[in-house]
């Protein structure tokens, strides 16, 4: 099956009960049993729901792999992908990641003598000096959240591997449409499904996708023990979302294009971070390793003064000032002060993270008027 034909019937058939094409929603907590453990195969809605199986199989059809377990957030997934450590194993991970990430990397797993070093991996020899004899993970983010770099999932992996260490790609940014990690060699690839899987920005979730065996029932242990699984509602949700991701990805990234262009031509405006662009220093990477360069992108402004980007991001009509990524609309946000709020500004600096920073998560509008808002928005700039 092409990809466009498995979001629609990967995983999924017509309810066997009743015909119905669209998957139910089956809003039960418990199923009955015939006789204590002689059930349909299912038992108490924690640990598996009919609508949640069926997402988890279209999902792990469209990333390649052969096994999903959804959570109620992203951040649950990363947790639960974090449980598979031990105190004292430790964790390299980009420094230009999601600020929950960071957050829950260094003010939550740190308590629990679970240590990560943050480098810059679009250099592999930064991560190759880093690895010790704890180390058991690598964390990577590609595209970067907000600054769009792009890190090499393929030599990566082989790294993680002729080291014996797990490798864990956070795909959000490209959604399973753009780029498959599995494929490069990645153990784990995971999602904050929020975002382009669910694309319609009426759902929160996050979904973990391997392929060995032994991980997907130590990551259904975790599911079922710790308990942070969606409900059917946003498994049904996800589902009719993604039906349409390619078709919203391809429209999103071609809008992207173009406001990548319009913004490097803008007089008020400083560098453009879109790998989409030959002189993007990952464009050769994303080229081999993603179908199209994304639907984000970020700017920073000449004179860098944040009230000035709240300012303009205060006066789009259809960019929307709000947290988030990768739905229908269009939205603007501040990663310094929104996103990435958590991490110390020194640190957001030395990650090349300036105080005007403003990132576009562009939707399926049309063209015309996504430039036009941001013209008027940039023009009223003194
Ligand atoms: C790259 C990335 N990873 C993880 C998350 C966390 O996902 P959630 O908000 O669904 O918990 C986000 C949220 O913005 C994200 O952008």
């Amino acid at each position: 099956m092409k990809f466009e034909t498995k979001v629609i019937h990967a995983g999924i058939e017509p309810d066997p009960g009743t015909g119905a094409v669209m998957t139910p929603i089956f809003q039960t907590s418990t199923f009955v049993q015939e006789s204590p453990g002689n059930h349909k195969g299912y038992e108490y809605a924690r640990t598996q729901n009919p609508t949640r199986t069926v997402l988890q199989n279209n999902l792990a059809a469209l990333e390649n792999g052969r096994y999903c377990s959804a959570f109620s957030s992203g951040m649950a997934a990363m947790d639960a992908i974090l449980k598979l450590l031990k105190p004292g194993d430790e964790i390299i991970a980009t420094n230009d990641l999601y600020g929950g990430s960071y957050r829950l990397l260094r003010q939550v797993y740190e308590n629990y003598g679970i240590h990560t070093t943050f480098t810059d991996m679009s250099d592999i020899d930064n991560i190759r000096s880093l690895v010790n004899g704890q180390t058991r993970m690598l964390w990577v983010e590609t595209p970067t959240n907000p600054l769009l770099n792009i890190i090499d999932i393929e030599s990566i992996c082989s790294l993680g591997k002729s080291k014996g260490l797990l490798t864990c790609v956070d795909n959000t940014f490209a959604s399973p449409y753009l780029q498959t990690p599995l494929d490069d060699g990645a153990d784990l690839v995971m999602h904050s499904a929020t975002k382009y899987i669910g694309g319609h920005s009426d759902l929160v979730m996050g979904v973990v996708i391997v392929n060995d065996e032994e991980l997907a029932e130590r990551l259904a242990f975790i599911q079922n023990a710790v308990g942070a699984v969606p409900g059917p509602q946003d498994c049904f949700l996800a589902i009719r979302g993604i039906k349409t991701l390619p078709l919203r990805m391809d429209r999103a990234c071609e809008n992207a294009s173009r406001i990548a262009e319009f913004l490097k031509t803008h007089h008020l405006v400083d560098e453009v971070f879109y790998p989409g662009f030959a002189d993007h220093p990952g464009h050769e990477i994303a080229r081999k390793q993603m179908r199209h360069f994304g639907a984000m992108v970020s700017f920073n402004l000449k004179n860098d003064v944040m009230e000035e980007a709240w300012a303009i991001m205060s006066r789009t009509k259809y960019f929307l000032l709000a947290e988030s990524l990768g739905g229908v609309e269009s939205l603007i946000g501040h990663p310094p002060s929104m996103t990435h709020g958590s991490i110390p500004r020194a640190e957001r600096l030395a990650a090349r993270l300036k105080d005007s920073t403003i990132r576009l998560s562009v939707g399926v509008e049309h063209i015309d008027d996504l430039i036009g808002d941001l013209e008027q928005a940039l023009g009223q700039q003194s």
